[in-house]
């Protein structure tokens, strides 16, 4: 069952290069055009709206955080991602202009459901991104976008994350393209793009033995920080809960800029942080945070899109993902983070698998 793997979780997390390319190529026709034909989703779905919100919880939720930083860079149109057991009680501004987009591997997860079932209530258009066939979810939503990940057993999502985004950026793609806010040749390109991340993160899987190693170093500790800009700041928030699910050491994720505006004065002597410093257009300001938390002593696991000239005095671990565009960092970037987690919870001789108090689906309020 688990195919030669000592948990669940790894095996998934080696699964990822074959389950984003079944998500992604059937839905790639002519000339790398995304298409939903197949899925039931026409154009049609996308004219007209001028909002989308997208509601969720935990990874899934971590994943529209990632996906709104693609929708509004190429549609430029408002996206807010919404924590799903918070919208539902709220009174939200949505409207037959506004697309929801509800996502979730299990399909079962009831304040996900429950937002969507609000969103129906105020006219919205929803559209799910949904892993499990024929679940709650998928039934409730007006259009369903199938990952393609197969089982997910372990407790900890890995794959699903992936093939999620994968999703969202196949539907920032298309929609952009009815919009035209971006033209079919640069359409192309960011298709050209988003497949170069299949054999990239069979390159990031190499690392495996290196983060087993780094993990050693995280494995006493008890409070632990992600630090990132942007894209960098979404995959921290996944980096974290990851970490803390399975490993049960206490993590936060910061936006690094906001540092100095109070979390700083918990960086003392040795405390890990994990700077993710994969986007070019905040890199020299990654920098100086992580000078800033370098000169409080602490334990800086740095990890770049690519090799990057840095001063090697502000790390002690470097991880250079193979470099690919900077909007699609967070495929690689979140391997790394799903292995500091996992082989940290190995260290600490956990169960990987079935972490305590959690269930893989969460089905009630
Ligand atoms: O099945 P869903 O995607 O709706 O589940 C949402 C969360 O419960 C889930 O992602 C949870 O945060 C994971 N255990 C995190 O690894």
């Amino acid at each position: 069952q688990k195919g030669g793997y000592p948990h669940f979780m790894i095996k998934e997390i080696y699964e990822q290069p074959e389950t984003i390319r079944s998500t992604i190529l059937p839905r790639i026709k002519n000339k790398h055009i995304p298409d939903f034909t197949a899925d039931g989703i026409p154009d049609t779905v996308f004219e007209g709206v001028n909002r989308i919100v997208i509601a969720a919880c935990g990874t899934a939720m971590h994943a529209g955080l990632v996906g709104k930083v693609m929708l509004e860079k190429l549609l430029r149109i408002p996206v807010s991602v919404e924590i799903a057991s918070e919208f539902r009680y709220q009174e939200p501004i949505i409207d037959k202009n506004t697309l929801v987009i509800t996502i979730s591997q299990s399909g079962e997860t009831a304040d996900t459901l429950a937002a969507l079932n609000l969103a129906k209530e105020y006219q919205g258009t929803t559209l799910s991104i949904v892993n499990v066939k024929g679940s709650s979810i998928a039934r409730s939503s007006d259009y369903v976008l199938y990952t393609h990940a197969g089982p997910e057993i372990a407790v900890a999502s890995t794959k699903a994350y992936t093939a999620q985004l994968s999703c969202l950026y196949l539907l920032a793609f298309r929609f952009a393209l009815v919009k035209r806010t971006i033209t079919e040749e640069e359409c192309v390109n960011y298709m050209e793009q988003l497949q170069a991340v299949v054999p990239a993160i069979e390159e990031t899987l190499k690392f495996d033995k290196k983060i087993e190693e780094i993990c050693k170093n995280l494995k006493e500790k008890e409070d632990l920080f992600f630090i990132g800009r942007g894209l960098d700041y979404a995959l921290s928030c996944e980096g974290s809960i990851k970490l803390k699910e399975i490993s049960y050491i206490h993590s936060e994720a910061y936006a690094a800029g906001e540092l100095k505006h109070g979390t700083l004065s918990l960086v003392t002597d040795g405390i890990p942080v994990i700077a993710l410093a994969t986007q070019d257009s905040v890199f020299s300001k990654m920098i100086s945070n992580i000078r800033e938390v370098r000169a409080r002593n602490a334990f800086v696991i740095l990890v770049t899109n690519g090799e990057k000239e840095v001063d090697e005095s502000i790390y002690d671990y470097h991880i250079a993902l193979p470099e690919l565009e900077d909007s699609l960092a967070p495929f690689t970037a979140a391997i790394v983070l799903q292995l500091l987690a996992y082989h940290t919870s190995v260290h600490r001789e956990l169960n990987v698998d079935q972490p305590r108090n959690l269930a893989k689906s969460v089905t009630v309020e």
